[in-house]
């Protein structure tokens, strides 16, 4: 589906930064987005957890359906198997859907699942596998004919404010090799601990999508908080080797 709408537009803004809104202050979610929207950010990243697959339990398709943005909505599941839970969220809304390898008995089922549920045709769905730091990688080879966005996680899954996992950096560049010998345009995102002081050097990695929360929401002041992570990826990005950017 690397034709809708969603895709080409996270591939013509890449590097795309996603503020999760974990942390932000859920009663005033409105105005929190508005802000978000004021710095520039493109895109809100929904942290699913169900009590199961990750031991806290967050929000669900209702309050998707409630963020009345502009913005892409990024939706991370963090929940036991998900099939047949994902039409839910993308009728809520959703952009981009993302499911954990480790949490389906069938996600190739899954991903099919997903293709043919896409809630407008024109716009498009874009499908992302997410692996936790403790999943090898190779688990994503039969899968990449069937996924548009590859999230490593550099946390465990449960909480913001974690520190990043140093070995996700390897694991980025691994996936990288991966997307390349597919001959097929795939997005790489990461996601946890991003933070002021790293997300330049993730960005310099070459990620399409970070993801990013704790750094834009902890604290009063998310809107100069989010502009600094912008300003930071452009740096990262700069830094970048030249035949990583072709
Ligand atoms: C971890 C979540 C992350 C996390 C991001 O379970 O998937 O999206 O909340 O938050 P920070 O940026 O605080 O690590
Ligand atoms: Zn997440």
């Amino acid at each position: 589906m690397s034709n809708s709408t969603a895709f080409n537009l996270l591939r013509a803004s890449s590097p795309v930064v996603s503020v999760g809104i974990l942390t932000a202050d859920l009663l005033s979610l409105g105005s929190e987005l508005a802000l978000l929207e004021r710095s520039g950010v493109k895109a809100v990243h929904v942290d699913v957890m169900d009590g199961c697959f990750c031991p806290m339990m967050t929000v669900g398709p209702p309050l998707i359906k409630a963020l009345k943005t502009p913005l892409l909505k990024d939706v991370h599941l963090m929940i036991d198997e998900p099939l047949n839970k994902v039409a839910d969220y993308v009728a809520a809304g959703a952009d981009i859907v993302t499911i954990h390898a480790e949490a389906c008995s069938h996600i190739h089922r899954v991903l099919q699942q997903m293709r043919t549920i896409a809630n407008a045709p024109e716009k498009g769905l874009v499908r992302g596998v997410a692996l936790n730091p403790g999943t090898p990688i190779e688990v994503l080879e039969p899968l990449l004919d069937e996924l548009e966005l590859i999230l490593i996680l550099a946390v465990n899954p449960g909480w913001g404010g974690q520190k990043f996992i140093p070995s996700a950096g390897k694991r980025v560049e691994k996936a990288k090799q991966m997307i390349a010998g597919s001959g097929r345009e795939i997005l790489l995102g990461v996601d946890g601990g991003i933070t002021r002081g790293n997300i330049a050097g993730v960005a310099a990695m070459g990620a399409d999508l970070i993801v990013t929360g704790s750094a834009v929401f902890d604290g009063k002041t998310p809107e100069p908080n989010a502009k600094f992570m912008l300003e930071a990826v452009k740096e990262g990005v700069r830094r970048q080797e030249p035949e990583d950017r072709s």
